[in-house]
């Protein structure tokens, strides 16, 4: 049986997660958001005190880590060592710690062996930074959103603000996200980057509804 594998790459607040997650809907399979899995280790790491860059600490940490996902609908839950942590996962600290922890080689390929797993046995759309360079590179649909720093900060911002968190200024936002943007694409092992066969969109300009429609359409047109 062919799965349908759908791959959405990107920067920090490109709008992937929001355009993943309505493709997802619409086409009524599941939505696999990869960053939390790196949010998760990231999270474990910090709780044990440990520095997120220390590639020796990270190593051993990632042997028997225990990430589990679960969908309830278009929702995705993430459990660590047994406990939901997909409100803990979000904060700009956790931001920061995921883009370290995503370096070391053992904690992607831990983390990408449970992707691979995901879409093998799931029709699913899933967003990250390597999904159509590395985790899915046979995905028959790929795609790569971009935008201007600036719109991407923002869009951060009032995505943070929207949950309750009152203790963050856009230009620290902007910091981060460009510390994330530098961290995620120089690393060695599977950067962030955009596959040669990947449409890319500029979202800067655009309303979440008309990149969703601009994907679905490309993906309607390619199946045609
Ligand atoms: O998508 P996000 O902001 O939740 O991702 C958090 C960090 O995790 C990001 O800065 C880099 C890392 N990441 C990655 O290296 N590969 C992925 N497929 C997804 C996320």
């Amino acid at each position: 049986m062919t799965r349908i594998n759908i791959a959405i790459d990107g920067p920090a607040g490109a709008g992937k997660s929001t355009v993943a997650k309505a493709v997802a809907k619409d086409m009524n399979i599941i939505y696999l958001d990869t960053g939390a899995m790196y949010r998760a280790v990231a999270l474990k790491a910090i709780q044990s005190g440990f520095d997120t860059r220390d590639q020796v600490v990270l190593e051993a940490l990632v042997k028997d880590i225990d990430i589990r996902i679960e969908h309830d609908g278009n929702e995705q839950r993430i459990f660590l060592d047994g406990k939901d942590v997909s409100g803990d996962i979000r904060t700009a600290e956790v931001s920061i710690g995921a883009s370290n922890v995503a370096v070391n080689p053992a904690v992607r390929i831990k983390l990408v062996e449970l992707q691979r797993k995901i879409a093998k046995d799931n029709d699913v759309v899933m967003d990250g930074r390597d999904i159509g360079t590395y985790v899915l590179p046979d995905a028959r649909h790929k795609f790569f959103l971009t935008a201007s720093i600036e719109e991407r900060a923002k869009r951060r911002y009032y995505e943070m603000i929207g949950k309750g968190m009152s203790d963050i200024t856009i230009s620290q936002i902007e910091k981060d996200i460009s510390y994330r943007d530098k961290n995620d694409s120089s690393r060695a092992f599977a950067p962030l980057s955009k596959a040669s066969d990947a449409i890319e969109i500029d979202t800067t300009s655009l309303s979440e509804q008309e990149v969703v429609d601009c994907v679905l359409s490309h993906i309607t047109n390619k199946n045609e």
